[in-house]
């Protein structure tokens, strides 16, 4: 079975690669197809560092580019980015590639916990050997703080209700399974099942592993990482995160936060980044046909510039 089909691939390598010859981060190595195809358009001279904190998915991806002396893999989370560049002295760098969520292998892997169409451990940790589980969270958490958590990362309105039913069914046995947590919501009778399903499972998986703090330790650690003219491609596939990093690029792109009446700037920021093309992209109507993943995919560029 195909271990994840990379989303928009000539978008991202036509947006990223503007040095063949420079170095790159693949910051979500995942199966390793969008640092396949990254290699493809570098240089000798060029260098990928590609990174998951997934421990499957550092096997796989080294395993497919084994061959290609110009790549190394490792694995660590977004946060551990500096500290990996400066072990492998690899920088400054000419871009960096965030393809953000999970894989379709992590998906589909019953025993990962990731979906609510299959039974398994209720897990859900992307690295499976760090952190408590979906379900030590949920015995670890109050009504109220998980039914907060659901609202604002599953952006669901019948949270509380939800919370409520989870709880319920916590107390006569704690919930380990996926099964069981689908039960739990199922219990509140939604209209649509399987978009409650989807926003509470989401809100846990972002909890669990921290996506939001992560995505902001990792634009960081990129933004200081590239050189000038390096740049940044993020895939997005939720809201929340499209808008993180939308926000947090609007601030870099403007730099000046003075008042629109001051006449003379007084802040003294400069912009550091500049938008690449358009605001975002999309991908293209035959790419979703033939990968309906690709249909929540949100693409930004974004390049560094000279300090003015
Ligand atoms: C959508 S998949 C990437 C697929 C990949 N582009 C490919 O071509 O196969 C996202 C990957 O990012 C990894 N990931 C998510 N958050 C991460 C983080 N904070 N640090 C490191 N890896 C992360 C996941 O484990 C997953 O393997």
């Amino acid at each position: 079975m195909v271990y994840h089909v990379p989303v928009m691939v000539e978008e991202v390598v036509a947006g990223l690669v503007a040095d063949p010859d420079g170095a790159y981060v693949d910051a979500t190595a995942g199966g390793g197809g969008h640092s396949w195809a990254l290699l493809q358009a570098l240089g000798p001279k060029g260098r990928l560092l590609a990174v998951d904190r997934d421990r499957e998915a550092v096997a796989v991806a080294q395993a497919r580019l084994a061959a290609d002396t110009r790549a190394v893999v490792r694995q660590g989370r977004f946060a551990e980015l500096s500290e990996l560049l400066a072990q492998e002295g690899i920088g400054p760098l000419s871009g960096v590639l965030f393809d953000l969520g999970v894989s379709s292998h992590q998906i589909d892997a019953p025993a990962r916990g990731f979906s609510y169409r299959a039974d398994g451990p209720l897990d859900m940790r992307m690295d499976a050997e760090v952190g408590p589980t979906a379900a030590e969270l949920i015995a670890a958490c109050s009504e109220s703080k998980l039914a907060e958590l659901i609202a604002r990362y599953g952006e669901e309105r019948a949270a509380r209700r939800v919370a409520r039913s989870i709880y319920r069914q916590q107390r006569l046995e704690p919930l380990i399974t996926t099964q069981a947590l689908r039960q739990a919501v199922a219990a509140t009778r939604p209209q649509m099942l399987n978009k409650t399903l989807a926003r509470v499972f989401q809100a846990l998986r972002i909890a669990v592993n921290d996506e939001l703090g992560q995505l902001q330790a990792g634009l960081t650690a990129a933004e200081v990482g590239l050189k000038p003219g390096g740049r940044l491609v993020i895939l997005a596939y939720h809201s929340l995160e499209d808008r993180l990093v939308k926000q947090h690029f609007a601030a870099l792109v403007r730099g000046c936060i003075c008042p629109p009446r001051v006449p003379i700037c007084t802040c003294g920021r400069k912009s550091s980044f500049k938008r690449v093309g358009y605001k975002f992209q999309r991908a293209s109507e035959s790419e979703v046909k033939q990968n309906t993943r690709a249909r929540s995919a949100i693409l930004r560029i974004y390049e560094k510039i000279e300090a003015g």
